[in-house]
């Protein structure tokens, strides 16, 4: 069976620690693995806007020996016009694998449904499960081993950022604290699905509503938006409702004295974070930005290496 990655579970620990040795090495040479050689064509499409998502994917592709096709869905015939399911029986007759940025999580499972090239999510509203290899890679770099880190995601747990900090971290045997509201907590089934693979890492995962003392221990500091692509209309209710879980230095003080801060990017500084954090000497944003190359790359040829070995 084709392999996909549309959610951070999708990989095991194991594959997952496989994934980032081998980014580990395509880091210390960028242009020495040539996976897609050919070129091999990469469709990487967008429903939502991107700015290092395209980038990563593109260079990424081209360091490979690759090319990579970049599409608009609005220039597209997907997006209701067509099925994801039909759009993708087009493309794996052409293309190596199938890089998709959209909306719901459904699309995506409809499109990696029977499609004999990789699927790869580059975020929907559940998951940017792509963002985390590269967050994984940025502390394994920063602090060593994963196992036994105490991360603590401030803001939206509800949020795609969250949930894929919920099922990645457990999976690299991290102990990972949500801190937010309590209406929004992460969706049951991903805590539950968390849960069930903590219990195979030793990692763990807490959920907290209390902002005092959430950060006490944490050798890994993270937040994210506080209004995510397509919740612009819920803007200020969120921005009412959130306003309480910024990342500000008093909670970097909580941390511990070593803890790296950690933010997808794009940041709205002032709301979900402090200026003076994220431009701070803990932050390794620019690192972790750097590393969507790096992890995505290291993706790109484990899947395509699983489709060798099958053929
Ligand atoms: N972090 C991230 O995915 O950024 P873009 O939205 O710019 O791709
Ligand atoms: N949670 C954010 C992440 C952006 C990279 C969003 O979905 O907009």
């Amino acid at each position: 069976m084709t392999r996909h990655f549309l959610r951070d579970d999708d990989l095991t620990a194991a594959e997952q620690a496989e994934v980032l040795d081998l980014a580990v090495e395509l880091k210390k040479d960028r242009f020495a693995n040539k996976a897609l050689a050919g070129p091999q064509t990469v469709a990487v499409i967008f429903d939502k806007s991107s700015t290092r998502t395209r980038v990563s994917f593109a260079v990424g592709i081209a360091d490979l020996g690759g090319s990579p096709l970049i599409i608009s869905t609005a220039s597209s015939q997907l997006g209701g016009k067509e099925t994801p399911s039909d759009t993708a029986r087009v493309l794996e007759r052409q293309v190596a694998a199938i890089v998709w940025r959209t909306y719901a999580q459904s699309g995506l499972e409809q499109m990696a449904e029977g499609t004999r090239v990789p699927v790869v999510n580059a975020l929907s509203d559940d998951f940017h499960p792509c963002q985390l290899l590269a967050d994984l890679l940025t502390i394994r770099e920063h602090k060593g081993e994963l196992a036994g880190l105490t991360l603590a995601f401030f803001g939206d747990g509800r949020s795609n950022m969250a949930h894929s900090y919920v099922l990645a971290g457990v999976t690299a045997g991290m102990h990972v604290r949500v801190v937010s509201p309590a209406s929004y907590a992460p969706r049951a089934d991903i805590v539950e699905a968390a849960r069930a693979r903590a219990a195979e890492t030793g990692g763990s995962l807490t959920l907290l509503t209390e902002v005092a003392d959430a950060a006490s221990g944490a050798d890994v500091v993270v937040t994210d938006t506080w209004v995510s692509m397509g919740k612009e209309e819920e803007k200020a209710t969120r921005l009412r409702d959130l306003g309480g879980y910024k990342v500000t230095t008093s909670v970097m003080a909580q941390a511990r004295t070593d803890a790296i801060f950690i933010h997808c990017l794009p940041a709205d500084r002032g709301y979900e974070v402090d200026t003076e954090v994220i431009d701070g000497p803990q932050s390794v944003v620019w690192d972790e930005a750097e590393n969507r190359l790096h992890a995505q790359k290291a993706l790109l040829v484990w899947l395509l290496n699983k489709q060798e070995a099958k053929a």
